[in-house]
């Protein structure tokens, strides 16, 4: 059980904390890992008072859990552990308030949780160090995002390294939390078979798809960032380190980010005219009854609405390095694609020297991996077998393992991974500052040569899977999108 602790949430009313961490933290209650003498300290600019606060969260969080955990006798009992102070964090008044609810318990393990936009980040951390919140191993939780370019995230790093310890500083990728990412990891570290292929000579390409249905839902905010700030440059990066690191000598915090940022260093820049060459950039526009991103944009209010935000984007990615030299990673990302699905493929080399026919209804593709994320998770391994008969020839048969299957725990969400590591200062799931920063150093380059006149913006059809020019971008790199559900 986690002793007695103090978190507290700067956007304590907002939607992320509805929808996420207040359930997160209830599941924890249920299950018995938090002393119930723990506060969630709710923090926003609104004037309420607790009795308030647990009312709004009745209503507003409450229904983001599912009815068969809602126990009633428990919900009343970890209502009691809420409380709120009202903070406008460009002031310094509420930060005395604050602090008086906090010295209540001197000594207790402090987390301050930042779920507010990026502009509050610098006034919330020097309060906190004015009024002197940040004593005793307090930790700091930042959402992204973190920066929008190499310079602001050093300024972010910072920014909080002149207030907290690198090791009191938990910066958030959630797609860390989930589970299936960390079945990754497993999946490579825990088994013996798979780590002796894991290289360039038995591995042809590699596809990492997160692709999502949802389009702008009205969240105006995503045109100042776009698919390469919100997505590649923390979700899809941070998957592609997990599939291509060494393997760490412990599974701890900074043996497991030393190893993913060697990943990110040895990523080759993709700069100037390489950028048309090998990634492809690209906004969804209107199909039958669904909206394009422009008349999204003015349906949220925007006149008018010009915009050369990029809803995906493709990228053939490269890591020089003596285990992946030459292998291509392709990496895509899209809003109102045709499924949901974040989905890992990789595609094997073929035998050297094939001597079996393939059937002749059959087209013959090399052994794939596929490594399904999210909706469902499950993998699949295409291989070969002999067709029944007379003549030799080779069908495919697939090797299909689900996940979930005889797993009778419920799957945690990534919101309850990443509170308990927090409060347990775990930071293995966490994004370091060194990492952030090479991060941002590859994307950079590619942001630039966007920005250069010339640049194409490819248009795809909503509902679809993205532009042509993503197809033409893979096929030069000698493979093809792995589209259909299943092998
Ligand atoms: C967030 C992005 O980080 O991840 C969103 O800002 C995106 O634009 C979301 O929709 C996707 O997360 P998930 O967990 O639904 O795959």
């Amino acid at each position: 059980m986690i002793s007695s602790f103090d978190f507290v949430i700067f956007g304590g009313t907002g939607d992320l904390t509805m929808r996420k961490l207040i359930p997160s933290m209830y599941h924890h209650f249920c299950e018995g890992l938090l002393d119930c003498g723990g506060r969630i300290v709710g923090v926003a600019r609104s004037e309420m008072d607790s009795k308030k606060f647990r009312n709004l969260v009745n209503k507003e969080a409450k229904p983001h859990i599912e009815e068969e955990f809602i126990d009633k006798a428990k919900w009343a009992e970890f209502l009691e552990m809420l409380h709120y102070v009202a903070v406008d964090v460009t002031t310094p008044e509420g930060f005395e308030a604050l602090g008086k609810v906090l010295d209540e318990h001197p000594d207790r393990q402090r987390v301050f949780y930042l779920s507010i936009a990026p502009h509050f980040f610098a006034p919330t951390v020097q309060y906190l160090q004015q009024f002197g919140l940040n004593k005793n191993g307090a930790r700091l939780a930042v959402e992204k995002p973190l920066g929008k370019d190499l310079q602001s995230a050093k300024e972010i790093n910072s920014l909080m390294r002149a207030v907290f310890e690198e090791e009191q500083i938990y910066r958030i990728d959630h797609y860390l939390g989930k589970e299936t990412v960390q079945n990754l990891m497993a999946l490579r570290f825990g088994n013996s078979l798979f780590e002796p292929l894991w290289n360039r000579s038995h591995i042809k390409s590699v596809q990492i798809t997160v692709a999502e249905t949802v389009g702008l839902e009205g969240r105006t905010y995503y045109d100042g960032s776009g698919a390469l700030r919100d997505m590649v440059q923390n979700h899809l990066m941070q998957l592609l380190c997990i599939l291509a690191m060494e393997p760490p000598a412990e599974n701890n915090a900074n043996f497991v980010r030393d190893e993913k940022l060697k990943v990110l260093r040895s990523l080759r820049k993709i700069k100037d005219r390489e950028v048309s060459e090998d990634v492809v950039r690209a906004q969804y526009t209107s199909y039958g009854d669904l909206s394009g991103y422009i008349e999204e944009l003015e349906a949220a209010g925007v006149e008018n609405a010009e915009s050369e935000t990029e809803t995906y984007v493709a990228i053939k990615a490269e890591i020089d390095n003596w285990r992946w030299k030459g292998v291509p990673f392709l990496l895509r990302t899209g809003k109102r694609m045709r499924e949901r699905t974040t989905e890992v493929v990789i595609n094997f080399r073929d035998v050297p020297h094939p001597i079996f026919p393939t059937a002749a209804t059959v087209v013959h593709e090399p052994n794939r991996l596929v490594l399904r994320l999210q909706p469902e998770e499950y993998i699949k391994l295409l291989m070969y077998a002999k067709q029944p008969g007379d003549e030799f020839s080779l069908r495919p048969v697939k090797l299909d393992l689900n996940l979930n299957d005889g797993l009778k725990v419920r799957q945690r969400s990534a919101y309850e991974r990443i509170m308990i590591d927090l409060l347990r200062g775990d930071q293995t799931l966490f994004v370091r500052d060194d990492e952030l920063e090479a991060a941002w150093e590859w994307i950079d380059p590619i942001r630039e040569a966007w920005q250069k006149e010339g640049s194409p913006l490819y248009k795809y059809k909503s509902a679809d899977w993205g532009p042509t020019s993503a197809n033409e971008l893979i096929i030069k790199a000698g493979s093809s999108w792995f589209e259909e559900s299943g092998i």
